[in-house]
């Protein structure tokens, strides 16, 4: 029986055609449309001026002036939200059809800010998703603050990890039967509520939390934002010195942000605990090798899914005692996670796997082959353009096998990690803030400012004005 679904899943798969939300990033996203913004100002106030000098009287004049204004400034700001927010390209039917255009006017000034790894490429395939993935929720459900009070994570919604556990089983790329699942305001709060867990109970304090450089930028400031005594930041694992039975934490992330590498531990002793970080484990941006069966397994749906707003991720841990700590931690920190987002969240899901899992799939309801394709055409066109232009590098990764997809396949990272080869380019963040795109040092991840990471997840129309930039440097 088992062996006949597992057979019919297969089948399925072949028929396939294949926060960091911070307060800086807000504020250099609303400086960075301050130009557009601007232009658009000059132009409404361009307007009015000939206006005024044809009217008479001057409280008709006030009047005509305000509403016109008024509809001019209306007509950009839809024209801006329909072009750029809705990201009409063809990558809103998911194929890869891109026509070399030169940007001009507004666009050729636009500051294109791909610091944050916002992954709103994605939108495209929810809005084709229509009524199947939306939610309704009555004034009178998800009221109290309980879920289900038998289950060790008495807030964690009984549909959403079921839908939780169906998405792992679909894709294979972790074990969940043996695992407790925690469900969490984002991973980031699964990673305060870790290092609370695994440091409360031990005796030499404060334990040191590493992870292989080049790191995750937000695992420095998230370990010691509140100068905790339980644990502290000590840096790159690959340099750190195991001290005899002090304890300590690694975090390791695989596939890696910012350079998509695949990584294990780099310190294996008896005193140290280590956390899987797999936001990226997901068949759009790797190949599946398998179930992955680490005691602490982190996941969000702000990567595998593109919903970081709903700001939901959860926890597969394997030792009762590490996850009930974690469900204590969250408790006092936010008595719970808005039980709201969860129904959206499994819902989210669910639309996922009923892709794959319902009879006649067709390819526009296939998520990960979706946003996979979508990624294959940034990463070829952002490769080529790298190598025309003969001053940057990004790292190679060689094809393997998928057992989702059951092909071999491709390494398309979420960050293009690129290292700036020409000499002439001392800071690397510098220079692309001087052709007015954003990104973010190599040494906030522990590696040297000859590096940058770049958000390969953006919206379609500001990632075509980035390679179009990329692309400019080479005609020189
Ligand atoms: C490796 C890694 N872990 C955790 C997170 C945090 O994700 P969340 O939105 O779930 O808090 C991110 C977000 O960029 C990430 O890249």
């Amino acid at each position: 029986m088992a062996q006949a679904q597992a057979q019919a899943r297969a089948q399925r798969r072949r028929n396939g055609s294949g926060s960091e939300c911070k307060e800086k990033e807000f504020r250099e996203r609303s400086e960075g449309q301050g130009p557009q913004l601007q232009h658009r100002l000059n132009l409404t106030s361009l307007n009015n001026n000939n206006i005024i000098n044809n009217a008479n009287n001057s409280k008709a004049k006030a009047t005509m002036v305000t509403v016109l204004a008024m509809t001019v400034a209306m007509l950009l700001l839809l024209f801006y939200s329909s072009s750029t927010s809705t990201g009409i390209t063809s990558e809103t039917t998911g194929t890869a059809d891109h026509a070399v255009s030169v940007s001009s006017g507004a666009d050729a000034d636009a500051v294109i800010n791909l610091d944050h790894g916002d992954p709103t490429m994605f939108e495209p395939f929810w809005k084709n998703a229509g009524d199947k993935a939306t939610v309704i929720i009555p004034g009178w459900h998800t009221m109290s603050y309980f879920s289900d009070t038998s289950n060790l994570c008495w807030f964690l919604e009984p549909d959403f990890a079921n839908q939780v556990r169906r998405l792992h089983r679909l894709v294979g790329n972790a074990v969940t039967h043996t695992h407790h699942i925690v469900v969490g305001v984002g991973s980031t709060q699964l990673i305060h509520a870790l290092l609370f867990a695994l440091s409360a109970t031990e005796t030499h304090q404060p334990v040191s939390v590493v992870s292989a450089a080049p790191f995750y930028s937000m695992y420095p400031g998230i370990t010691d934002f509140l100068k905790s005594g339980l644990f502290h930041w000590a840096g790159d694992a690959t340099s750190f010195k195991v001290n005899g039975t002090s304890s300590f934490i690694e975090i390791v992330c695989s596939p890696n942000n910012p350079d998509g590498a695949l990584r294990r531990a780099v310190l294996s002793t008896e005193a140290g605990k280590l956390v899987h970080d797999l936001a990226y484990y997901w068949p759009q941006y790797t190949p599946i090798r398998g179930p992955a069966d680490e005691d602490i397994m982190l996941f969000t749906v702000s990567k595998a899914t593109g919903h970081a707003g709903t700001r939901i991720g959860w926890a597969l841990v394997r030792d009762a005692d590490v996850a009930r700590r974690m469900v204590k931690f969250i408790e006092m920190n936010s008595i719970g996670v808005s039980k709201d987002s969860q129904v959206r969240a499994a819902r989210i899901l669910q639309v996922i796997s009923d892709g794959y899992e319902l009879p006649d799939p067709d390819s526009t309801t296939r998520f990960f082959h979706f946003s996979r394709r979508l990624l294959a055409d940034r990463w070829q066109r952002l490769r080529q353009a790298v190598e025309e232009s003969g001053r940057f590098s990004l790292p190679q990764f060689s094809s393997e096998f998928c057992e989702f997809t059951e092909e071999h396949a491709e390494t398309y990272p979420a960050f293009a990690w690129l290292r700036c080869d020409d000499e002439s380019i001392e800071d690397c963040e510098g220079f692309f803030k001087s052709m007015k795109v954003l990104t973010r040092s190599g040494r906030h991840f522990g590696a040297g400012p000859e590096y940058i990471r770049i958000s390969m997840l953006d919206r379609a129309h500001n990632f075509d004005l980035f390679v179009e930039r990329i692309a400019s440097l080479g005609l020189g």
